[in-house]
C-alpha cells in the first residue's frame, strides 16, 4: 500500500481528484468505482469545479457506486443515488445511463445482488474503486465479521454506522438498518483502489488497520492483501500513526 499524507482535507480533496482525473484522461472506458458519505464530497467539488474550468470530459466513463440504503426511494434526499447526482453527475457529461449504483427500492434483494454483481462484471470490472474508511473499518456497508469472500449482499447496519449517519437524517430512528453493497471481494477485484481518510476521528482505526495482519474484524484490513492500494490521508488522520513512529 502506498500512503499519501495530505496536509488537510482540502489538500486530501484535490490530491485525490487530480488522482481521479489522471484515469478518466488515460483510460478509453474507464469504470470508476464511486463512494458515498462525508469525506468524498470534497473529491466531488474538485472535480465538478474542474469540468466546469478544464472540460475534462465523462462522456466515455462509467461508474459503480459501493452501496445504498434498502427501502429508500431513488429520488429521496437521503438515497445514494440523489447523492450522487446532486455532487457529481448532474454536473459534469456523464450521461446518466452509465451510472449505476444497487437499487435499494428492488423486491427480490438477492435477485438485486445477483444483478450489480454482473452488471460490473459485464462493464470489464472497476478500474478504480474510491473508498472512505468507516469508523469501525467498514469499507463500502461492509462491516466488522462480514467474509472476505463476500459478493453484493444486503447488510444489517451496525449501531456504530448508524449512528454515524444519523447525522444526514432526522433522528437515529430514522436511519435505514440495511444496505445492499458490493462485498468485499467485488472490491477486491478492482484494479486499482484509492482509500481516502480524513480527521481526528479516523486516526485511531487507520492506526489498527495499518498494524493489524488482514482480520474480518477489520473489514479495511483486507486491503493489504490487494496489490495496487493508494490511501490518501490528512494529517490529523495519521496523527497516531505518526506518534507511534510508524513508517508510511
Ligand atoms: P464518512 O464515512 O466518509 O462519512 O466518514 C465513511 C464510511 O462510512 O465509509
Amino acid at each position: 500500500m502506498k500512503i499519501i499524507e495530505a496536509k488537510d482535507y482540502q489538500d486530501m480533496s484535490q490530491s485525490a481528484a487530480r488522482f481521479i482525473i489522471e484515469q478518466v484522461n488515460r483510460l478509453s472506458a474507464p469504470v470508476l468505482g464511486l463512494a458515498t458519505g462525508g469525506t468524498p464530497l470534497g473529491t466531488y467539488q474538485v472535480l465538478r469545479e474542474d469540468h466546469a474550468r478544464n472540460k475534462t470530459t465523462y462522456k466515455h466513463v462509467y461508474t459503480v457506486n459501493l452501496d445504498e440504503y434498502v427501502g429508500v426511494s431513488p429520488d429521496h434526499e437521503n438515497s445514494y443515488t440523489f447523492y450522487m447526482k446532486k455532487q457529481l453527475f448532474d454536473h459534469i457529461d456523464i450521461p446518466l445511463s452509465h451510472t449505476h449504483l444497487p437499487n435499494g427500492m428492488a423486491c427480490d434483494q438477492d435477485a438485486e445482488c445477483s444483478r450489480y454483481e454482473a452488471l460490473i462484471e459485464r462493464l470489464g470490472g472497476i478500474d478504480l474503486q474510491v473508498l472512505g474508511l468507516g469508523l469501525n473499518g467498514h469499507i463500502g456497508f461492509n462491516e466488522p465479521g462480514t467474509p472476505f469472500s463476500s459478493k453484493t449482499h444486503t447488510v444489517e447496519l451496525t449501531q456504530s454506522t448508524k449512528e454515524a449517519n444519523a447525522r444526514y437524517f432526522d433522528s437515529y430512528d430514522a436511519v435505514p438498518s440495511q444496505a445492499i453493497t458490493m462485498g468485499i471481494s467485488t472490491i477486491m477485484k478492482s484494479k486499482q483502489i484509492l482509500l481516502l481518510v480524513s480527521g481526528e476521528k479516523k486516526a485511531g482505526i487507520l492506526a489498527k488497520l495499518l498494524t493489524e495482519e488482514p482480520n474480518e474484524d477489520t473489514p479495511a484490513s483486507v486491503l493489504k492483501t490487494h496489490q495496487d492500494v493508494v490511501i490518501i490521508a490528512d494529517s490529523d488522520a495519521l496523527s497516531i500513526v505518526k506518534e507511534r513512529g510508524m513508517a508510511f
